[in-house]
């Protein structure tokens, strides 16, 4: 379908079953023995809520599966800046951490690095790959663990406001992640790449196996995912998955944005997670505090956390057209409820 024919095309709104392996909210099993009904009290007191906010009290039943080959190295990337690479990275990284896997999260975005604000991390950088390759400190001193969660350790390649010397390109991050495999042995490691298709590029997807691609329904980001997707398969990545981000159902249903449906349909990659835009994310991102520590947690954080929760069991899901009315479930049906 070509790029006019989707903006024309009928505006689906988005329903994304959770896995009954994957449950978003808790089975009644999990939940304290407050007798039969309060289950569907709580949920009624949940839809009452303001959009944007749910119980505090939703938990998981289950730690996920981790599939594959540990390290798993994942590059974060689009092509196009500005569709929420850093925020992927930061949410996804930390829920990982919280899912009790051990993470290094790369900020490989020289030009513009900002992980480490994202993360609140920005004043304890003092070293960077850069040095260590240059023998000036050593690979631990240049980590920065996070306070909240220690299992969470944070690398940027260089100072920011620094050109990457002329030397560092795939084979040397590909050295910096094979020490971090050697030293730290990580669950994942997570490169966030920077926004083009030039050299910064090329170096952050050198070292991964695998490849989150992240994009928003609109017609520029698909172009530019739709051009990265090719360059990830020429340099040997084969498991390339996709999260939309800043998916606005108000749009979708006024023909305003194409649906999530149609982005699949448009790009033909497994879908590994939808998140909705939410003013939420920029305070959180002014804070340093990342999203999915919110409480209560809002609904972008809880599809930050779903996306984790399928990149760890190598899972995917799928957005399908709901019938019924939108303003009976309201954003809710976003999750497939
Ligand atoms: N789901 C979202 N809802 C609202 N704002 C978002 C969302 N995702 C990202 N943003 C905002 O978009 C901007 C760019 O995000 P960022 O993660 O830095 O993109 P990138 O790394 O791809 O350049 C930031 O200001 C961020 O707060
Ligand atoms: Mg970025």
């Amino acid at each position: 379908m070509s790029a006019p024919q989707l903006l024309r095309a009928t505006p689906s709104l988005l329903h994304t079953p959770s896995p009954p392996s994957q449950p978003l909210f808790p089975s009644p099993k999990t939940l304290p023995p407050a007798g039969g009904s309060s289950h569907q009290r709580q949920r009624q007191r949940q839809r009452r809520r303001a959009p944007g906010a749910v119980s505090s009290e939703l938990q998981w039943s289950r730690k996920p599966q981790l599939a594959g080959e540990t390290p798993r190295v994942v590059v974060i990337t689009s092509g196009k800046g500005g569709v929420g690479k850093t925020t992927t990275t930061a949410n996804v990284g930390l829920s990982l951490a919280r899912l009790d896997f051990s993470v290094v999260v790369v900020d490989a975005d020289v030009g513009l690095r900002n992980l480490d604000l994202l993360l609140g991390l920005e004043n304890r950088v003092n070293y960077t790959a850069v040095e260590v390759l240059n023998g000036d400190c050593r690979l631990d001193q240049a980590l920065v663990r996070d306070k909240r969660w220690p299992n969470l350790e944070l690398l940027c390649i260089s100072k920011p406001r620094t050109k990457l010397p002329l030397g560092f390109g795939g084979k040397a991050l590909t050295w910096v992640v094979d020490a971090l495999k050697a030293h730290r042995a990580p669950d994942f490691v997570i490169i966030d790449c920077p926004a083009g298709i030039d050299a910064g590029f090329i170096t952050a997807i050198t070292p991964a196996n695998e490849a989150v691609l992240v994009t928003t329904p609109d017609i520029t980001s698909l172009r530019d995912a739709d051009r990265v997707t090719g360059l990830l398969e020429c340099d040997g990545i084969r498991d390339i998955k996709m999260v939309v981000n800043r998916v606005r159902l108000d749009l979708i249903r006024g023909e305003d944005m194409m649906s999530v449906v149609d982005v699949q349909e448009m790009l033909g990659l497994p879908l590994l997670g939808v998140i909705p835009e939410d003013a939420e994310v920029i305070r959180s991102t002014n804070r340093g505090f990342p999203l999915v520590l919110n409480k209560p947690p809002t609904m972008a954080g809880l599809a930050f956390e779903q996306a984790a929760w399928r990149l760890v069991e190598q899972d995917t899901m799928k957005a399908v057209m709901v019938e019924e009315k939108p303003q009976k479930r309201g954003w809710f049906s976003f999750f497939g409820r």
